[in-house]
Formats: C-alpha cells, structure tokens, sequence
C-alpha cells in the first residue's frame, strides 16, 4: 500500500453536496416518520459517516445500533457469502428501524441483512444509501432513501474506503484507475 496521495484525487461529490444531500433525506426522513420514534441501524464500517450526519438531520427521537457484516473478503462476495460477525445491542421488535448504509451495490449485504432484520418482526423497515450503483444489482432489492445514484465507479471518502484507507476525506473522491495497488 503506497502513502495515499490525497491531493491527485477528484472529487465526485463535494463535502457540501453531501451536506445537502444529506439535509434532504434527514428532512424526508423525518417527514415520514410523523413523529414516530426511530432505530438507526448502521452496517460498519463504511456507514459511520453517513450515519453520523444524517442522524443530526433527522428531527425525531432516534437511537443508535450497529451490524457488522464480513463477506469473506469483497471477491467472494458475489457467492452470497455474508456472515453477521455483529448482531444488534438490542431488539427491533416493534420499532421503526432505519438500515443506513455508504453504497448499494449488489445488493447482497443488504437483502441478507433486511431478511435477518424482518425476522425480529421490526413495525417498519427503511433502508438509507448515501450511494446507489443500480447497475451493479445481483439481488432484487431497493432503498427507500437514496442519496446519489452513481454509474460503476471506485469511489472513496466521507466513509468508504480503499484497503481501510482513505475513510476519513470529507469528500467522496474516485480512486483513479491508475492508482498502484
Ligand atoms: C460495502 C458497503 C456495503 C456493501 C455493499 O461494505 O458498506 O456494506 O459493501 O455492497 P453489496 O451491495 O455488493 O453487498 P464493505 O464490505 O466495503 O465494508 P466496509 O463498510 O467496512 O467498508
């Protein structure tokens, strides 16, 4: 892994897109709530960002809960193989829950995760992306709230990483192809 050089990378969606964006769907959000309480459900680690964001734009009561998901690294994940290695600090049962996630992509974490949730009996169950490459889908799965659709692009930053890299620009950058691996 080389020093990553953050002044070469191009910025997709700047910092205040993002803020805006995200303002938007916090509004929404909180609109379709009609002041019912809320679980927000962010899958690590990608999420921490987004979720930490969007929380501050929802205008309802919300707690916090994370999953974790491993997918036997990302090549394998295209066979199904997602595994929950963190389950839920507390029960959804009842609840109006939030699933918040970086990217959809094949949507194989998240129709795994929605099954998994839907069996706690949750009274609702929404799913937040901040990115959607609808391109890329093996699973039949949709968000309700979605920030960017995007086509199929290598995108890092405000949470999303290259080899663990990179999660902490404020901006969502793209890796360039010719990046040394
Ligand atoms: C990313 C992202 C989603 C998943 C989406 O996670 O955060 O969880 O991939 O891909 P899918 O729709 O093809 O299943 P990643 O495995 O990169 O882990 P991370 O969140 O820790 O970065």
């Amino acid at each position: 892994m080389t020093t990553p050089n953050y002044q070469s990378l191009e910025v997709l969606y700047s910092r205040e897109q993002i803020a805006a964006r995200v303002a938007e769907m916090g509004a929404q959000i909180s609109a379709d709530l009609k002041g019912e309480k809320l679980v927000m459900v962010g899958v690590l680690k990608g999420a921490a960002l987004f979720l930490s964001d969007l929380a501050r734009s929802v205008t309802a009561d919300a707690t916090f809960d994370f999953v974790a998901v491993s997918s036997y690294g990302k090549g394998t994940r295209t066979s199904g193989a997602v595994k929950l290695i963190k389950d839920l600090d507390e029960s959804i049962e009842g609840k109006n829950v939030l699933v918040v996630e970086d990217i959809l992509d094949t949507g194989l974490t998240l129709s795994y995760l929605r099954k998994l949730l839907l069996q706690q009996r949750p009274k609702s169950l929404r799913i937040a992306t901040l990115l959607d490459k609808p391109s890329r889908r093996l699973e039949k799965i949709e968000a309700d709230y979605v920030g960017f659709s995007i086509p199929n692009l290598f995108v890092i930053g405000y949470g999303m990483d290259y080899a663990e890299h990179y999660r902490n620009l404020p901006d969502i950058c793209l890796m360039s192809p010719d990046h040394p691996e």
